[in-house]
């Protein structure tokens, strides 16, 4: 029997979780389809529900519905609870819908496997409060960094998370023009969809420890804006958020198929993805 698998979103033509899904499904041997299910804020319950019922095993859920997936839910899993955000939904056999993110556990995995970035015990500034913070934040605070600020260009929004989630983890708010500890920060973390305009980045110069990460979120074959910009103003490595996408995947294909795929072997077939699309 073949287990079927969707992302859904919007838009989602450009996925690349189908062509990962698959090679999982080789690494490990599982037989295991993965198709894009696009969808519009009206329509994303139905076609999950309708997912369910045509006897779908799972699905990923990408922008803009993790927040809308975490209501549809039946059960959140506790990494859920926290972000009020939903990446993997796993249809149950007793018939329910249960809600996991796994992004969060992705960025670690490839902060502190695949870039051999330790976060304990050191100063992590994370850009950004909007639904892909929120979704990084739990797992950041239990590798307990020895500081975490929350910079956002609305403060209100930065102090919110500081509140949801300072039972897992001392964490701070700040604001561009005000931040804190600036010149120490050993990884810089951009969790936003903003663009910096040449010149004009809205974060300050001098941020970066020696030997600092800079690491966007966002993944773009042809680089990104932050890391650019990072890469000037003193970040002495840079990654995108490639790595990132695979190891969440590979913890949600994880929780959909009990095992998790060997990420290491996918590395090497990176161009066959990006020629997926
Ligand atoms: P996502 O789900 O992708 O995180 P989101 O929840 O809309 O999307 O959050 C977008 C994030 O990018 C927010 O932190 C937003 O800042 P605000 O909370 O102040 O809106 C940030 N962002 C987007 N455009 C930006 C810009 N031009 N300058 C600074 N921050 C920006």
């Amino acid at each position: 029997m073949i287990n079927r698998y969707t992302v859904i979103g919007q838009p989602v033509a450009h996925s690349l979780s189908p062509a990962i899904h698959h090679i999982f499904g080789e690494l490990t041997q599982r037989k295991i389809a993965y198709t894009r299910t696009e969808a519009s804020t009206e329509s994303f319950e139905q076609q999950v529900l309708e997912w369910r019922e045509q006897g779908g095993k799972g699905c990923n859920v990408t922008t803009p519905f993790k927040d809308q997936a975490a209501q549809l839910c039946d059960r959140l899993h506790e990494s859920a609870q926290l972000a009020q955000a939903v990446n993997t939904i796993h249809m149950h056999r007793d018939g329910a819908l249960v809600g996991h993110i796994t992004d969060g556990l992705g960025l670690l995995s490839d902060l502190q496997k695949n870039k051999q970035t330790p976060i304990a015990g050191k100063q992590i500034l994370l850009v950004g409060a909007g639904g892909a913070a929120r979704a990084t934040l739990a797992p950041l605070l239990k590798a307990k960094p020895a500081r975490l600020v929350v910079v956002n260009r609305t403060i209100g929004k930065a102090q919110a998370l500081v509140t949801t989630f300072e039972s897992v983890g001392k964490l701070e708010a700040a604001s561009f023009d005000d931040l804190p500890n600036a010149g120490n920060f050993d990884v810089v973390i951009n969790g936003t969809s903003m663009g910096f305009d040449g010149d004009k980045p809205p974060l300050p110069t001098g941020l970066f420890a020696d030997n600092a990460l800079a690491y966007d979120m966002m993944y773009n074959a042809n680089g990104t804006p932050f890391l650019e910009w990072a890469a000037q103003n003193g970040a002495t490595r840079t990654s995108d958020g490639f790595g990132m996408l695979v190891e969440q995947a590979a913890d949600s294909f994880a929780i959909w198929e009990g095992v998790r795929p060997k990420t290491r072997m996918l590395y090497p077939r990176t161009s066959e993805i990006l020629a997926s699309v």
